[in-house]
């Protein structure tokens, strides 16, 4: 076994309070313990140890002797480190089963650690997932529905459905959505569990190994992780002030990809929204490739000053265009329910593979909304979280003016959730997020949604709907302070170098 090759994937998590002497022994000592590293095996070398992880070489010679005294590695002088015979660990002879050998490769992804740590509230201490405020969670109205005398519940309900959802709740689902301007009926809308699970189902449902794919650079990561690991080649479009359509053209015509996906409305991550006059060039190129348009809607419920412009959907004549939009954002992210308006034939085929994944999307969460939709609360549900999270985005963008102008570039978004920023330093912001986490502030480091490695180094993502705006001023007073801090230390690293080197006598 090629040792270097089965660690070349751990990742340490740099965030994390653990050493990284101890993430290293615990990496190993898994992998010794689960028998993926037999009896005797020579272990690498501390240098290239250190090399793997990308840490110093105490760092790597730390993690050796935590093993060796925990009996699970053993040091032949001047040979290397070996994995010992019969470690304490295994003193039940042997008949661990070894899990990792016996589970199928996981495509390398894209950061997909990144998004599970984001996901994760302890860690991310509430500011970073893009999660709307429980504070506005219709609690009351989930249980005064759970609590009426719900005639409406047929125990018949309850047991397996279609695939596709309830039909009342396809019905209703179709009916909201001609307040955007989308016709549609029933047929031609399916129930997901989350637009996530839109995407993969999408992905299983059209791509090959080898199909390209284009998406918008920076873009959404669970996005940018399904299609790629469909096996797709992903083609970035850059989002800039003016979409660019020739580069587009340019895609369609060198690669012929299968589709290209598109956040329209308050993008994620940039906030940004296509004008009307875009969105209609690009249905008219996308007519002429007969280029299939994915576009993921969950944000343009969720706008501040005026509405923003019909939707893709909404204007196409050629039906290229699959929409998405979940519940996620406008009520709360738990109740894991989307759906997808598409060519019954692509929702024909994306139902046979739900199947395969969870028969049909819970029956509960389906029935709550469509008693939520049907009751005709999710208007003034929508006024109150706009009325809300658009004093948040006010805040948080006079703050980061007031507090950071010199140092953060940005431009206040006109819906969602995000505020994306550039630092006009040559400050990481990966090192930026490492020097504020401590003071209870987080983002996403921009390179999180970039097609390629290394963009987006000096780009970050904020909330602002998470947090009231308070906090929403402090963090940005925070992030200022830790801004001034790395910029002290970059002038103070930088006088050390230009320093004479002076011999010693
Ligand atoms: C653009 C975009 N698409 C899809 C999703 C996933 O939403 P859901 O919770 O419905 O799976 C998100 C969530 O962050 C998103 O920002």
């Amino acid at each position: 076994m090629d040792i270097s090759k089965a660690l070349a994937g751990a990742r340490l998590d740099k965030l994390s309070r653990q050493p990284m002497y101890l993430q290293i022994a615990g990496i190993i000592g898994e992998k010794i313990q689960d028998m993926v590293f037999s009896d005797g095996t020579r272990l690498p070398p501390e240098r290239e140890l250190a090399e793997l992880f990308g840490v110093s070489r105490t760092t790597a010679i730390n993690a050796y002797r935590y093993l060796e005294k925990q009996g699970l590695v053993f040091a032949r002088e001047g040979s290397g480190t070996y994995v010992a015979e019969v470690p304490a660990a295994r003193k039940d002879g042997g008949r661990r089963v070894p899990w990792v050998q016996l589970m199928t490769p996981f495509p390398k992804l894209p950061l997909s650690t990144m998004l599970r740590e984001i996901l994760t509230p302890n860690v991310s201490g509430g500011s970073m997932a893009g999660m709307p405020d429980p504070a506005f969670y219709p609690v009351d109205l989930l249980r005064q529905i759970f609590a009426g005398d719900n005639k409406s519940m047929d125990p018949v309900d309850l047991g397996h459905i279609a695939t596709e959802g309830y039909d009342h709740l396809r019905r209703l689902v179709a009916r909201m959505l001609v307040g955007r301007s989308i016709e549609t009926t029933m047929e031609n809308v399916m129930i997901t569990a989350g637009s996530q699970q839109a995407l993969y189902l999408i992905g299983k449902a059209m791509l090959e190994p080898g199909d390209y794919v284009v998406v918008e650079s920076p873009t959404f990561i669970g996005a940018h992780q399904v299609f790629s690991a469909s096996g797709a080649r992903i083609l970035g479009l850059p989002v800039a002030r003016q979409f660019p359509f020739s580069l587009l053209e340019d895609y369609l015509i060198r690669y012929r990809p299968k589709l290209l996906y598109l956040i329209p409305t308050y993008h994620n991550p940039t906030g940004r929204l296509m004008p009307e006059n875009e969105r209609r060039e690009l249905l008219r190129l996308a007519a002429r490739h007969r280029l299939v348009v994915v576009e993921d809607d969950p944000y343009s419920e969720l706008y501040y000053d005026e509405k923003p412009p019909v939707s893709l959907k909404g204007m196409d004549a050629y039906g290229g265009v699959v929409y998405l939009s979940t519940f996620s954002k406008v009520l709360f992210p738990g109740l894991r329910t989307g759906y997808v308006v598409a060519h019954p034939a692509l929702l024909n085929r994306m139902a046979m593979e739900k199947q395969f994944i969870d028969l049909h999307s819970n029956n509960l969460a389906q029935w709550f909304l469509c008693q939520f939709l049907q009751s005709g609360l999710l208007p003034g549900h929508l006024a109150l979280v706009r009325g809300e999270y658009k004093k948040r985005r006010n805040a948080l963008s006079k703050a980061l003016r007031r507090y950071c102008g010199e140092e953060l570039f940005f431009e206040a978004p006109r819906g969602g959730f995000f505020i994306w920023c550039r630092i006009n330093r040559s400050i990481l912001s990966s090192r930026l997020l490492q020097q504020v986490f401590g003071a209870g502030v987080s983002f996403v480091p921009g390179e999180a949604f970039y097609v390629h490695p290394r963009e987006g180094e000096r780009e970050l993502r904020l909330c602002f709907v998470t947090q009231a705006e308070k906090a929403l001023q402090e963090s940005a007073r925070r992030l200022a302070r830790a801004l001034a801090q790395l910029k002290r230390a970059g002038k103070e690293s930088a006088v050390l170098a230009n320093q004479p080197v002076k011999p010693i006598v």
